[in-house]
């Protein structure tokens, strides 16, 4: 069988180096690109409810076809399967799958499935493989690249965890399809966010060509995800295990972080909206430094905003509280003996790191949102 065309982006880390594979229709393709990567023809694909119901089934007649024998696990939906609970459940029907260290399992869905079954794989038996198959936007453009995995603890989200990189990435663009538009442009978010990091050009594509892949255009939507892959890849890379420039992927995200938390992850908040607010208020924070045209600020909300995200806290509900989101913020767990390092920029495509922002200076972007 001819497989689907597709742009393979490699990942280099030596040995935990691998291949990113992008294009339509490769979920059906899955067994003659996953096969190569079995030792045997035998794996177990972890999935949730609503994934399992839209496209489990291509995945199956794919492994059924080539004879290789699948077990099939399945979480329900949402963030709260990044727990203890559904961890112990996965790991206890991988061992009775008899799944070895060998072997080489599969996450079919979004970060939340991808970072339960890669930490799952992380630790089985010291360390299984794992091929991600993200089907969220926000999965194939970060959080399926990279091999951060993990569950969330009582004390918050993400705090336990493992790197561990996966074998392979197959991002079919295609699953898309079926993606609610509210939760791919929590995923556009991200994508927006790497060429506000470095990449000047691409947020100018995407200026041009953000309407069209949010309507559906199948070959814009392939070039963003390439374009955020390419530039993830590059940062993984170059700090696989973000003592230095991967914070750079944090844009926006110390905001972010905080409004999620306070809006208490009850679905009212995205993530990725979260984020587009933060990237708006990271500007904002820059130009009122003085490091940043106010131009470039008001380039970034104006995109996001004509692309339907919420670019003002405000916009999203009332009644938040400053004096606890800055509280929040001091305290995000990518602060370093009590100092937030933030990301702050020069302008559009020029991202760097600081640890020199006064709880002031976000106060009086907080207000300035909440004021107008
Ligand atoms: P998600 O996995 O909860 O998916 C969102 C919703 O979309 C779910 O209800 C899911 O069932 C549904 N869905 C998935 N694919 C679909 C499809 N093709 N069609 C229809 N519905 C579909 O959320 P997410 O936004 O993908 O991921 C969020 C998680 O990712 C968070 O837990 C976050 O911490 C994590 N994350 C991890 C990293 C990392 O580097 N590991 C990076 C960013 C985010
Ligand atoms: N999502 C940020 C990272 O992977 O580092």
């Amino acid at each position: 069988m001819e497989m689907s065309s597709h742009t393979v982006i490699s990942l280099g880390l030596g040995d935990r180096g691998y291949d990113i594979l992008v294009g339509g229709g490769l979920l059906a393709d899955a067994a003659a690109i996953v096969g190569p990567h079995l030792a045997r023809p035998q794996t177990a694909v972890i999935t949730d409810e609503t994934v399992a119901n839209l496209h489990l089934a291509t995945l199956r007649g794919a492994f059924r076809e080539a004879g290789i024998a699948c077990t099939e696990i399945i979480v329900p939906p949402g963030e709260g399967s990044k727990s203890f609970a559904q961890l112990e459940r996965v790991l206890d029907q991988l061992l009775d799958a008899r799944i070895e260290r060998g072997d080489c399992i599969i996450a079919l869905g979004g970060g939340v499935v991808g970072d339960l079954a890669g930490f799952a794989a992380s630790i089985l038996r010291r360390g299984t493989g794992v091929v991600q198959v993200p089907t969220t936007l926000l999965a194939q453009v970060d959080s399926a690249v990279g091999g951060k995995t993990g569950i969330n603890a009582r004390q918050g989200k993400n705090l336990i965890g493992t790197f561990h990189q996966p074998r392979l990435v197959v991002v079919d663009v295609n699953v898309l399809e079926t993606l609610p538009k509210r939760e791919f442009l929590a995923g556009y978010a991200e994508v927006v966010k790497y060429g506000l990091i470095a990449d000047a050009a691409f947020f100018a594509w995407l200026e041009a060509n953000g309407p069209a892949a949010a309507a559906g255009d199948a070959d814009a939507r392939q070039h963003a995800i390439v374009e955020s892959c390419r530039a993830k890849a590059r940062v993984v890379e170059a700090d696989e295990r973000e003592t230095g420039q991967r914070a750079l992927l944090n844009l926006g995200h110390t905001f972010a972080h905080a409004f999620e938390a306070e809006a208490g992850y009850d679905g009212s908040l995205l993530h990725g909206e979260a984020v587009a607010v933060g990237l708006v208020m990271a500007f904002q924070l820059s130009a009122r430094l003085g490091l940043c045209p106010g131009a470039d600020a008001a380039r970034v909300q104006r995109h996001l905003s004509a692309m339907g995200l919420p670019t003002t806290l405000r916009s999203v509900k009332t009644g938040w509280d400053m004096d606890r989101i800055a509280g929040r913020m001091t305290q995000d767990k990518k602060s370093r003996q009590g100092v937030v390092q933030f990301v702050l920029v020069r302008g559009i495509g020029k991202a760097f790191l600081s640890s020199d922002v006064t709880q002031a200076d976000v106060m009086a972007v907080l207000r300035q949102d909440l004021a107008a």
